[in-house]
């Protein structure tokens, strides 16, 4: 981790003082406030890099809404696709409080200068990954979004609450789809077992690298965007899921995966770093298509944001003159 910074160098003294007041007081910094310029860069980058992942998101689970093997699962898969839709809009639109653009900021994700979650470059192979990504990628997601709904950042803050609560939605739906498929077939069940076997370690990364190598997260903390480092969180979340293995009756691919009675939680082993840093440079399973499907989507919606514009700027046209006329009315 690197050192800390306070305040801004050369910042106006009195508000950088309130600014670090209103932080140490758990209140809420809120998009008028004075906020120093890398309190603002910190929050876009990392707004910015959620609101894509939820977007990129939709698409490994997409992958099966044609393929549903019922009605039932095709209504709850869409409507969880929507949900992480929905969650993409409002963090860019938490994004937009600071004094960035919507559109500039996709630019940036399709031009491969703005990243996003690296969970979401592994390809879903089986039904199985779609409740494996609802168990495990949701799951693991909740660890880390929870604590962002105590975020000092007031728009990002009130974005994460609804967020999680849809989140721990959708990591039921993929408990209840794995326990049916457990209580299926053999080959049901090795299916389960197969899918576990690959997310595992992705979904553990996802919490980003470990603590002595994340050169954001002591600022972070300072300035109260992130309330526990990467490596807390990830322990958190291997201490919630291994009962829910035992339940399903699934076995997690880590054998140094042991209770460890003096601290109360689980050890565990040590993800492969080296394939977490190859993922997010680009050179994982599924970066090009991911990239090239949302630049596809993207450039193919241009005229729904034109139509949009052009629908917005005839209705201020017709109001300004309605206004007009009615005080040339009360002029008379
Ligand atoms: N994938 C891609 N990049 C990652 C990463 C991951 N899993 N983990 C870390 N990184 C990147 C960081 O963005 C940073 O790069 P940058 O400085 O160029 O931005 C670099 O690796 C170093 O990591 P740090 O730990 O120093 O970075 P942060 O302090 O930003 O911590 C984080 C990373 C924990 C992901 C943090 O940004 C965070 O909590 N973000 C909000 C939550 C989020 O974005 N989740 C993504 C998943 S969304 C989702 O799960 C959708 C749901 O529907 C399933």
């Amino acid at each position: 981790m690197v050192a800390v910074h306070t305040a801004e160098p050369g910042a106006p003294g009195e508000l950088a003082e309130r600014f670090e007041a209103v932080v140490a007081a758990e209140q809420r910094v809120e998009p008028r406030d004075w906020m120093p310029d890398a309190y603002r860069a910190t929050l876009i980058r990392q707004i910015a890099q959620h609101a894509h992942s939820e977007i990129i998101g939709m698409q490994p689970e997409g992958n099966w809404l044609t393929r549903a093997p019922s009605l039932r699962r095709k209504a709850i898969l869409l409507a969880k696709a929507q949900d992480e839709a929905g969650h993409g809009l409002y963090l860019y639109a938490a994004a937009e409080t600071l004094g960035v653009d919507r559109a500039e900021l996709t630019e940036k994700l399709i031009s491969g200068r703005q990243k996003y979650s690296s969970i979401f470059n592994y390809p879903t192979l089986t039904f199985a990954d779609v409740g494996v990504i609802g168990w495990l990628v949701d799951g693991a997601a909740i660890c880390n979004q929870v604590p962002l709904c105590r975020c000092s950042y007031g728009p990002y803050a009130r974005a994460m609450v609804r967020i999680c609560k849809e989140e721990s939605f959708h990591q039921r739906q993929g408990f209840e789809l794995l326990m049916t498929l457990m209580r299926g077939t053999e080959a049901q069940q090795r299916m389960v077992q197969d899918a576990v076997d690959r997310w595992w370690w992705p979904s553990l990364m996802m919490f980003g690298p470990p603590d002595d190598d994340s050169p954001n997260t002591a600022q972070s903390m300072a300035w109260r965007i992130k309330r526990h480092t990467n490596d807390e969180l990830r322990q958190r979340f291997v201490d919630m899921t291994l009962p829910q293995a035992q339940h399903l009756g699934v076995t997690l691919p880590d054998p140094e995966l042991s209770w460890n009675e003096a601290r109360g939680s689980w050890d565990f082993g040590e993800p492969d770093w080296s394939e977490l840093q190859r993922v997010i440079k680009g050179q994982g399973p599924c970066n090009t298509q991911r990239i090239d499907r949302r630049r596809a989507a993207h450039e193919q919606g241009t005229w729904v944001r034109e139509a949009a514009a052009a629908y917005a700027s005839k209705r201020a046209t017709a109001g300004k003159q309605a206004t007009a006329s009615k005080e040339k009315e009360s002029d008379v």
